[in-house]
Formats: C-alpha cells, structure tokens, sequence
C-alpha cells in the first residue's frame, strides 16, 4: 500500500494545487477529505463477498487480520446491489472517542496497563488472537480508496457514494472543491473542529476527484501524484525536565533522552523526549529543572523545542554531554564529522550484546519472532548466548523450564518470561527456519553500522557472497551505487576485527546463506514475471522503474524474449523493439498501465 505525501505548511499546499494544474492544463476539482488517524486497511471483496483484510504494515508486509476485521459491523461481509465482480477498496479502522474510553475505564479496572491512544487501542485490537474480544472493543471503520478494473464511475467522488450504496461506510464529511480556496477554507474549518469530533484524524486529503486525471497525474516512487495530506501543526506544551538519561544502542550509539514530569500532549501521555546527539544538547542548553516546552514531530516522537527561561533556577546547572559508558565505563568516541558519540567496547557492553541479537532476529532481518519479548536477555542472563551465531547452537533441554520477571518499565506490567515446551519449540523452530533466510537480508542481520536494509541489498547483489564484502578495497566499496566513504569506512572496520571474521565462520558453520543472488519477492505484484523496460518516462529515472519491478517481485531483462512477459514502453522507443514483442505476442504497455499493475493486490 501506497502512502500520501505529507505537509504542515499552506504554502505547500497551494505549491500542489500549482502542480497539479501545470500538470493538466485543464479544468480540476479537489476531493477534501479527513485524514483518519487509526489502522489502514486493505478490503478485498470477490463476487460481492468479502476475502480478505490486510493491514498496511510498513507498506509492503501487513497482517492478514480477516477473521477480526469480521466483527466490525460497519464492514460488510456481503455487498448489495451492482458491485464489480472484484473489487479492493481502502480505509482506515479506527476506535472512537467513546469506546476508547469506555476500554480504558475498564482496563484500569483489571488493573490492565492503559492504551495511550485510541490508534494504538485500534492496532492492538486488530492483533488480538480472540475475534470475540475484538468484537466487544467495537472498532469502527471509514472507506475512502476504491481500487479496481471495473469501477462505476468516472470520478473518486461518485465511486465512493456507490460504494456506499453497496453497504460500505463511506465518510459524509468528503466534499468535492472547485478551487484551492475552498480547500483551505475546508482545512481551517477541520482544525478548530476536530476536537469536537467522535474520533481523531491528524489532517486532511486532498485528492483530485476525476481518475483519468489521476491517471494522467500518476505516482511517483512512494505516492500518488493526485493526492496530498496536510497534517494539523502539532500541539505543544510546557512540562518540567527532571532528568538526562544516556541510552546506549546496538551499534554502541548515545543517545541523550531527557525524563519529563508526565504531560497530556496530542492523545498521549509524554514522559520522554529524544535529545538526539551532543551538539542537539549543547544548543537546546538545558539545565537541570529546566521548564521546556514539548511537541510531538509527525504527531509520534515528543521533542523538546524550547525552555522557558523565565522560569530557570539562577543556580542551576547545565546539562553536559557524558564522556564514558553509562553501561560499560568505556571512554566514548565520536568520529570526525559524526554527530554521535558511541561506545567502543561492542564485545562487553551489555546493551550492545541484546540490542545486537534482538536486531539479528528482527521481522525485518531473520524473521526469528519467537525469540521476542525479553527472551533474547533471558538467553544472555543466563548465559546461554553471547552473540547471534551462539542462537544455533541453542538446545531443547537447555531452555525448557528457563524463566525471568521482567521488571515494570514504560509503563509496562511487571511480566514472566517462562520457557513452556511449545514456547521451546518455536524458538527452535524459527532458528531453524532462519537458515532459509536470503543473503541480503543476513548481511543486514548482522548489524554492521550504516549497513541498513538497501544497503544490505546493495551490496549483496554487487558483490555476490560475505567473503567478496570482507576482501573488498575502499575503492572498490565506494565504486558502488549508494556506498559512501562513510560506509565503506565502517565496512572495512567491522571485517577487520578478528571477532567479527569468528562471528561470521560460525554463521556459516551454522547453515547460513552467505551468499547466492537477491531473492526476488515470491509475493509482489509481479511476481514471476520479466518485463523489459525501453525508451523514457515522464517523471521517472529508468532505474527507478527498474526498482519498482524488482521491489515488488518481478525480474528486469535486457532483450525481448519468449520468457518476456511484458515490454514496457516509454516515449521514442525503437521500432524493432515493438515489431519484435509483436511477432513474439509479448504484451506491450504503458507507463500508466504498469502503474495500474503495481497497485493490483498482492
Ligand atoms: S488515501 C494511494 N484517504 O493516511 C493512497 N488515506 O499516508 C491512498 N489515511 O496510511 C490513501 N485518511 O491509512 C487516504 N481519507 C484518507 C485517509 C487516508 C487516513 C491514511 C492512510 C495511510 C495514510 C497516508
């Protein structure tokens, strides 16, 4: 699933609406929209009957929550009336004001630790394994997205109202606007009255309301062309600052968080706040008790975005940066043009050790879930690992049986972590099944520093194997697309510790995939398919198209052939290119038809 581009400021705003025209060169109109702040989910409907909903997740891997999505009244589980044959239609699963409230109510009744928004109440309904529960929480959902070959009409604004007609709950607060004008006068109506509605959102859409206008618009990598969010300024508030923590991360990483008297603050109750880095320290020159005043960035991370220096002890003392381990003692070191300091000592340092492992079983990197949780620093405790490659090593009877309280913290319950027999065999078993892991994906496991998933991607797919990496030159790192000094750097300094070469041979001892090609997405959009793309595009990079194919599954190939399964055509592309998909039927399409191909449902 696709997300919107966003923007806070006006000006913005009216620079899309600009866009938007230039683009055209014709007569438009807006659809607003409320921005609704809760799960986005994907519908699909086969024959009127509802299949399948999948949340948006990081926009690639979501979660198949069919059974819970069920129990929402406002989804219909059959269609009426004339609906197409297959449809998918978006929105967003919300919890309102009330429900939220009256969940809470009762939580702290059970003595349950609280929800903190009705978004997270929202999200962790959707994950629950009782779909009775879900039903009791009564989730509500708004449509806004219709997706399909055969929609019944020309324009956003008129699919929906059919959809509605099916049985769908379609927003009434959507109003169509001829001009930027009235959109804006739509945003500032939606500002001051947000806070009277039943529910939250944190902006507005704007989309352009005819779909050959939308498909003329197109996307680019990330969004729609035809559609913006303006998101509402965050709120900000006054809190007093109690004290600086120094938190230490898997790659040895400081980061300063400072602890604030706990305040209300756009839904949430902030306690914390990121100071980022020393110079982030220096320059917001707190000082102890200081009042700050605190906003949310995108609404999520609190920040600390003035002091209130009216308020300011004459004695107190400035906060100053650390200048060894909070977990370890080592003396930190900040690397020239750096931002942050770390801590060297990554063998010893108990943070780096879990942080290390619990990135290593990561969804994202080898996928072990059954090791999340506070399990991993139960295993270390107890001194059964001491680093990930130790994981494979891990026996049954080793574990049965093993248990840990996990002390109250972030306003979490007090847990056990307790190791019963089923427990045990999933943690084997997804060890086990993270052999099967694909290179790229194990380099990223790693934790080398810099080396994130598209580097990991990077350079898996240029050098082939871990020992081609662990031999590469400076030189010959830097000579690949995307690997700065700053990488190569890294890369050379992690392969030339003797304890990383041992950590990487134990890898392989264990069984796993340390080199081999890329594996393509077996579940994208296009899947076992190969297209050659040929000519130029409007708006887009050749190898950006390149990566789309590749991102969602499918295989580039250079020459038209039998096994071709489309050849993608851009402007001045050579005859015999055509001629020969012709003569070979290898179906030719456009730029707005392969777009068309990467939102069909996966
Ligand atoms: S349209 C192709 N309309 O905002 C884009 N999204 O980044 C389709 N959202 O996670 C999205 N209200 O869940 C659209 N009226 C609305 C929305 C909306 C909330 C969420 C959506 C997505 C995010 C956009």
């Amino acid at each position: 699933m696709m997300s919107l581009g966003n923007t806070y400021s006006r000006e913005e705003l009216l620079e899309f609406s600009n866009r938007v025209s230039k683009a055209l060169s014709e007569k438009f109109e807006f659809v607003c929209e409320l921005k609704y702040d809760g799960v986005a989910i994907g519908l699909t409907y086969k024959n009127g009957k509802l299949q399948q909903a999948i949340t948006r997740g990081d926009g690639v891997q979501g979660d198949d929550v069919t059974p819970n999505v069920k129990t929402i009244r406002s989804i219909p589980l059959i269609l009426h009336g004339d609906y197409p044959e297959e449809l998918e239609i978006r929105g967003e699963i919300y919890l309102p004001h009330e429900s939220f409230r009256r969940i809470n109510a009762e939580r702290e009744e059970e003595g349950d630790q609280l929800f903190a928004n009705p978004r997270n109440a929202a999200a962790g309904s959707l994950k629950l394994q009782d779909s009775k529960e879900v039903a009791k929480r009564k989730l509500d959902c708004f449509l806004y997205y219709l997706l399909g070959e055969k929609l019944p009409a020309l324009t956003h604004y008129d699919n929906l109202r059919t959809a509605k007609s099916w049985g769908f709950r379609v927003p009434d607060y959507t109003v169509k606007c001829g001009d930027i004008d009235s959109v804006m006068e739509y945003v500032d109506y939606w500002d001051k009255a947000r806070s009277e509605l039943p529910f939250d959102i944190d902006g507005i859409v704007i989309k352009v309301n005819s779909l050959q206008q939308q498909e003329d618009l197109g996307f680019t990598a990330k969004s729609p062309r035809w559609a913006i969010a303006y998101k509402f300024k965050a709120e900000r508030v006054e809190t007093k600052l109690l004290s600086v923590d120094f938190q230490v991360g898997r790659t040895g990483v400081i980061t300063p968080v400072a602890n604030l008297e706990p305040v209300f603050l756009a839904g949430t109750t902030v306690k914390r706040a990121s100071l980022h880095n020393a110079d982030f320290v220096e320059k917001a020159d707190l000082h102890d008790q200081d009042f700050v005043f605190v906003e949310k960035g995108g609404e999520i991370i609190p920040k600390i975005v003035d002091v209130n220096l009216e308020k300011r002890n004459p004695d107190a003392v400035k906060i100053a940066f650390i200048s060894h381990c909070p977990e370890c003692g080592s003396l930190l070191t900040r690397n020239e043009g750096e931002a942050q300091h770390f801590c060297p000592n990554d063998d010893e340092c108990p943070p780096q050790i879990t942080g290390k492992v619990e990135h290593f079983i990561h969804r994202k990197a080898m996928n072990i879930d059954s090791l999340g949780e506070g399990k991993v620093e139960l295993l270390i405790d107890k001194g059964l690992i001491s680093d990930a490659s130790d994981l494979y090593s891990l026996k049954y009877d080793q574990l049965l049986g093993l248990e840990k309280v996990i002390p109250e913290e972030e306003g979490k319950k007090e847990r056990k972590v307790s190791f019963r027999e089923k427990t045990v065999e999933n943690i084997l078993k997804g060890v086990e099944e993270s052999k099967k892991v694909p290179f790229e994906r194990v380099l990223f496991a790693i934790g080398i520093r810099f080396v994130g998933e598209t580097i990991a991607k990077k350079l898996a797919r240029h050098f082939g194997s871990i020992d081609k990496i662990a031999e590469a030159t400076f030189e010959e790192l830097i000579a690949v697309d995307e690997i700065g000094d700053r990488i190569a750097q890294s890369l050379i300094q992690w392969f030339g510790r003797e304890k990383n070469r041992q950590l990487i041979e134990k890898l392989r001892t264990a069984g796993l995939l340390l080199e081999g090609a890329i594996q393509k997405s077996a579940t994208g959009s296009l899947a076992g398919m190969t297209l050659v793309v040929s000519g130029v595009f409007e708006g887009y990079e050749r190898d950006q198209i390149k990566k789309l194919i590749e991102d969602n599954g499918g295989k580039n190939a250079s020459s038209i052939s039998a096994k071709t399964t489309c050849l993608l055509a851009g402007e001045n592309m050579g005859p015999a290119k055509r001629q020969k998909a012709e003569s070979l039927k290898v179906r030719i399409i456009s730029l707005a038809e392969f777009l068309d191909l990467l939102q069909q449902p996966i």
